[in-house]
Order: C-alpha cells, then sequence, then structure tokens
C-alpha cells in the first residue's frame, strides 16, 4: 500500500512538473506578447488600427520626433528584410543595449531611444534568451521598411530600477516581480513627467502628463499619474479597477482608454502577473 502511494506521488509529481515546465520559445512567446508588447510598435495594421495578424513583426509604426524619424522595423527571421542573418548574441545586444550588428545597413549606428532598451536592459539572462528563441519561431515575412532619418545624437534615459538590476531572490515578494515587469513593459516610459525628449524618472516617476499623438497626428491621450496618490494617482482605486484599466482598457468612471498602451496585450496576463504589477504600484511613491 505505501509503495503504492510512493509509485503514484511520483508519477504524479512527474505529471505536475510537465505541465509546469515552459519552452524558452514559449517563455519568449508569453513576453513578447503581453508585458513586451513588441507587436504594438513593430507589426503592421489595417485602417481600423487592428493588428495585421498574418503580417505580425513585419515593421510597424513610424515615429517622427524632433531628434528622428524611425518606423519600427521588420523584425521576423526574413533574411533580407527582417533580422534572419542576426546571430542570437547581435539580436540580445539590440534589445538591451539599443545597438546595431556591425554589418548590414546602418553598421554599429545606435537604434533611435524609442526601442526601450533602457529598460531591456533589466531582461534576466533566461527571459533574453527565451524572446530571442521565441523571435525566431516568428513567420518569415519579407517586408522592407524606409529607413531612418537621425536629426541628432540617441539619447536614453537610464531607468534607474534597469540600472541596478533585478536577481531571481527578488521575486519572492510580489512587489519585486511587480517592478520587474512593470520594467520590462517600460510603463514607466509613457507614465513619467517628461521634457524635451528627457524622462524625469528622479522626481517624477509615474506622474504622467506626456501627451501622446493620435492615430490621426492631432494630440491623442495624456498618461495618467499612476503614482499612490490618492487624488491625483491610483491610490484610491481598488484592485479591480487597475486591472480592470491595465488589461482592457477601461477607465474607473468606465470610459475606453486610447491608445497608445498596449491594452490588448496585456489582456492576455496571467492574473498572477497582473496583481504582481498592482502590488508594486501600489508602492510607487505619491505625486500630485
Ligand atoms: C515603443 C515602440 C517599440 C517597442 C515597444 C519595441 N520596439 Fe523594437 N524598435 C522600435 C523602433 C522604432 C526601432 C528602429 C529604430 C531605428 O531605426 O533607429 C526598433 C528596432 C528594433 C530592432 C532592430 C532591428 C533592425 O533591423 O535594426 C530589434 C531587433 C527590435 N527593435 C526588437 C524588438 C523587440 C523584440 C521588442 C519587444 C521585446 C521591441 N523591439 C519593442 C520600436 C519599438
Ligand atoms: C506607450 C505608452 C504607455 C505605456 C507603455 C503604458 N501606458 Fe498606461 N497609459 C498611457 C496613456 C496615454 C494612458 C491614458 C489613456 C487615456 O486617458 O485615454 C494610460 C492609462 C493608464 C492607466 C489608467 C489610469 C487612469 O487614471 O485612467 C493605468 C492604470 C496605466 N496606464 C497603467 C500602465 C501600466 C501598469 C503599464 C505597463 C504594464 C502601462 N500603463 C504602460 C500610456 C502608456
Amino acid at each position: 500500500m505505501v509503495r503504492i502511494g510512493i509509485v503514484c506521488c511520483v508519477w504524479l509529481l512527474g505529471v505536475f512538473n510537465g505541465a509546469m515546465a515552459e519552452t524558452p520559445a514559449e517563455r519568449g512567446d508569453y513576453l513578447v506578447n503581453t508585458i513586451m508588447a513588441c507587436g504594438n510598435c513593430h507589426s503592421p495594421r489595417d485602417a481600423s488600427g487592428k493588428t495585421i495578424a498574418e503580417k505580425a513583426f513585419s515593421g510597424g509604426l513610424t515615429f517622427n520626433t524632433p531628434a528622428f524619424v524611425a518606423t519600427a522595423p521588420n523584425i521576423t527571421p526574413d533574411i533580407e528584410t527582417g533580422i534572419g542573418s542576426w546571430s542570437d548574441a547581435e539580436i540580445e545586444r539590440a534589445l538591451v543595449e539599443g545597438m546595431r550588428p556591425d554589418h548590414g545597413d546602418f553598421a554599429g549606428v545606435p537604434l533611435a531611444a524609442i526601442m526601450p532598451a533602457n529598460f531591456y536592459k533589466a531582461l534576466l539572462p533566461d527571459d533574453l534568451d527565451a524572446v530571442v528563441a521565441y523571435l525566431r519561431t516568428i513567420k518569415p515575412v519579407r517586408n522592407e521598411v524606409t529607413a531612418p532619418v537621425y536629426k541628432a545624437p540617441v539619447h536614453r534615459d537610464p531607468y534607474p530600477a534597469a540600472e541596478t538590476g533585478f536577481s531571481k531572490t527578488m521575486f519572492a515578494d510580489p512587489v519585486g516581480r511587480g517592478a520587474y515587469l512593470v520594467t520590462i513593459g517600460h510603463c514607466m516610459e509613457c507614465h513619467t513627467a517628461w521634457s524635451r525628449g528627457v524622462s524625469d524618472f528622479k522626481t517624477g516617476l509615474g506622474r504622467g502628463g506626456r501627451v501622446f499623438p493620435a492615430p490621426d497626428g492631432t494630440p491623442g491621450a495624456t498618461a495618467a499619474n499612476i503614482t499612490s496618490d490618492s487624488t491625483s494617482g491610483i491610490g484610491a482605486w481598488s484592485d479591480a479597477e487597475i486591472g480592470r484599466a491595465v488589461a482592457h482598457g477601461v477607465a474607473r468612471d468606465g470610459h475606453a482608454l486610447r491608445p497608445p498602451m498596449a491594452y490588448t496585450y496585456y489582456a492576455a496576463l496571467k492574473p498572477s502577473d497582473l496583481a504582481d504589477i498592482i502590488a508594486y504600484l501600489r508602492t510607487v511613491p505619491p505625486l500630485q
């Protein structure tokens, strides 16, 4: 009887581990298509603004700023027009340093700061490998995007949490796990006080105020204050209200929130990851 019990236990453990084991490509798929929302910039859209699934990651939005005009390139494995000829190390360098490889067009020229490498710098080595493993599995699509034009030297604001870095020991705490997700999701890039192209992470973290252009180029949504302040921020919101805003794009009063936040990607976040994000947001020092 005891023996049967042990055999059963070992068998159950095996099944459990099998169900839990996630391949690097599966982990990368989850990161890229939820919290990191690469397709929000890198995938083409139809006239209604919906991502064109069969051309996913083949080149997306064009950003026209005083410092550069750059289109999010084709990051499918197409050899000629995508990143199929790049080594894993070259792709990783683009992600965490914002540097192009030393071959091809624009060899050695840094990527425009809109590519959030200052946040992706925080990626744990396993997650960085996982993102690359997933990118290798994407269907190659042939599509050449317009070359960038640079008008000023590239300037990336160091993001304090990414500079300090993360370790798995910090993940014992929901706030640590949430801080990591908020970092690799570059939430604070949009939600921090911003002036003349510089983010004030030191004294304006989470205060909001940055205005984004609407798809037609006119001024669109203003990034909200997401600090724990109970009047200007989200300190008085319930967890359910914050979760609904992040993952479903619904404001506290029920109206639909506008782009460019990647609500449709965040909708696929695991409930536990969304809960960790909320736990971290509750710790962001209040700002009016
Ligand atoms: C906020 C928009 C944005 C997000 C989010 C974003 N990117 Fe980018 N990315 C860009 C832009 C724009 C460029 C091109 C910059 C330039 O040409 O100087 C770029 C460049 C790149 C390059 C270099 C490709 C080449 O041909 O030069 C790679 C690789 C890349 N991104 C991968 C990713 C991955 C993977 C993710 C998600 C983990 C991601 N990006 C998220 C906007 C974004
Ligand atoms: C590309 C820019 C961008 C990114 C990245 C971004 N947001 Fe937002 N977010 C916005 C904008 C703009 C709004 C306001 C939309 C509106 O008012 O219609 C907003 C609204 C919100 C709101 C609703 C607040 C309110 O008062 O209505 C919350 C909560 C929020 N964001 C949290 C987050 C979190 C958490 C992340 C990262 C997982 C994130 N955002 C990433 C731009 C961004």
